[in-house]
């Protein structure tokens, strides 16, 4: 099996941080969230994966280069516009050839990874959907089921119904791209996914799965800070950092190398990438950028901080 992760699109919902880094490059727990998907393919034997990158293409290939750090093996597709995630998967297919794949979306996480799924997709009909029940339906790709399996399949529906949400991993086979071929752009203006599942599942190819412990689809402030508690679990971990004896830390709480932290109160539920400095600050439920700097002022909490920050903000 092959994996495809999606890695362009706008990231307008974490803007204006988006302007310097794809949202997928965001730290959640003072890793990329693209590199758990990344993590969870190879623990599932997936080594040949494509990465489909837009405008901070380049910011992306210096981060992962070839893969090899990882254990993977990557190349990189261009997408020119983000035109939709069914088309960025389209433009794979010389990439997956005849082969099974994964379609991944950077900025989702899951708390037990795919390998069971992918394992039992090795037997399983043209595409695989993974289901997750969830509180705000009208966010995401929506899912209702009968006793036969998946009945239907709707982006974002407005309604009441279903609280099945479809989440951004998808096990397909190449017999998809006949179908997004024939897809037409959304009200959005983007090829849906979901209207390629849609098809497979009027064709009679859609199986489904259900997503084991936690799933969150990091591409909002909100789902950043989320998924960042959900990763960070418990204990206080600090790099080789200074970090000043009346600072209190209250974790969870990360802190990554060659950070200065004097005075501050930090935590529960954060983490502080490598290179920043932080004084006199009280910061909880928040995600703290490489190279940032805050030097009192108000408290912190669910924040992504950033070097565009002024500090004292
Ligand atoms: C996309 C998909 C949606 C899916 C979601 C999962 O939404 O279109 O079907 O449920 O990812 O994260 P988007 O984040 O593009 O709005």
């Amino acid at each position: 099996m092959k994996g495809v992760l999606l890695h362009a699109g706008r990231g307008t919902r974490l803007a204006p941080l988006t302007r310097d880094i794809p949202k997928q490059l965001i730290p959640v727990a003072n890793r990329p969230v693209s590199e758990y998907a990344v993590r969870d393919m190879r623990a599932a034997g997936i080594t040949d994966i494509a990465v489909v990158v837009g405008e901070h293409g380049q910011k992306v290939s210096e981060y992962y280069g070839d893969g090899s750090r990882l254990g993977v093996n990557i190349t990189y597709v261009r997408q020119d516009e983000p035109r939709g995630i069914a088309h960025a998967v389209g433009l794979c297919r010389g990439f997956v050839g005849d082969d099974r794949f994964v379609a991944y979306l950077g900025d989702n996480l899951t708390e037990r990874g795919i390998a069971a799924h992918a394992a039992r997709f090795e037997r399983g009909p043209g595409a695989m959907a993974l289901l997750c029940r969830v509180p705000d339906p009208s966010r995401y790709g929506i899912a209702t089921l009968g006793p036969g399996g998946i009945t239907k399949i709707v982006e974002k529906p407005a309604g009441p119904g279903s609280d099945l949400a479809v989440i951004g991993v998808y096990f397909m086979t190449p017999r998809v791209f006949d179908v997004i071929d024939s897809l037409e752009p959304s009200g959005r203006g983007e090829l849906e996914i979901t209207d390629a599942l849609q098809r497979m599942l009027e064709s009679g190819r859609l199986g489904h799965g259900f997503v084991e412990g936690w799933w969150r689809d990091a591409g909002t402030p909100a789902g950043v800070i989320e998924a960042n508690r959900l990763v960070l679990g418990g204990g206080v971990r600090v790099g080789s950092s200074e970090v000043s004896g009346d600072t209190v830390l209250a974790g969870p709480v990360l802190v990554g190398d060659g950070c200065t932290i004097r005075s501050c109160v930090l935590g529960p539920n954060v983490s502080v990438v490598a290179g920043s400095a932080l004084s006199g600050r009280s910061i909880r439920d928040s995600v703290v950028m490489a190279g940032s700097v805050l030097e009192g002022g108000p408290d912190v909490s669910g924040r992504i901080v950033s070097p565009r920050d002024a500090p004292n903000k």
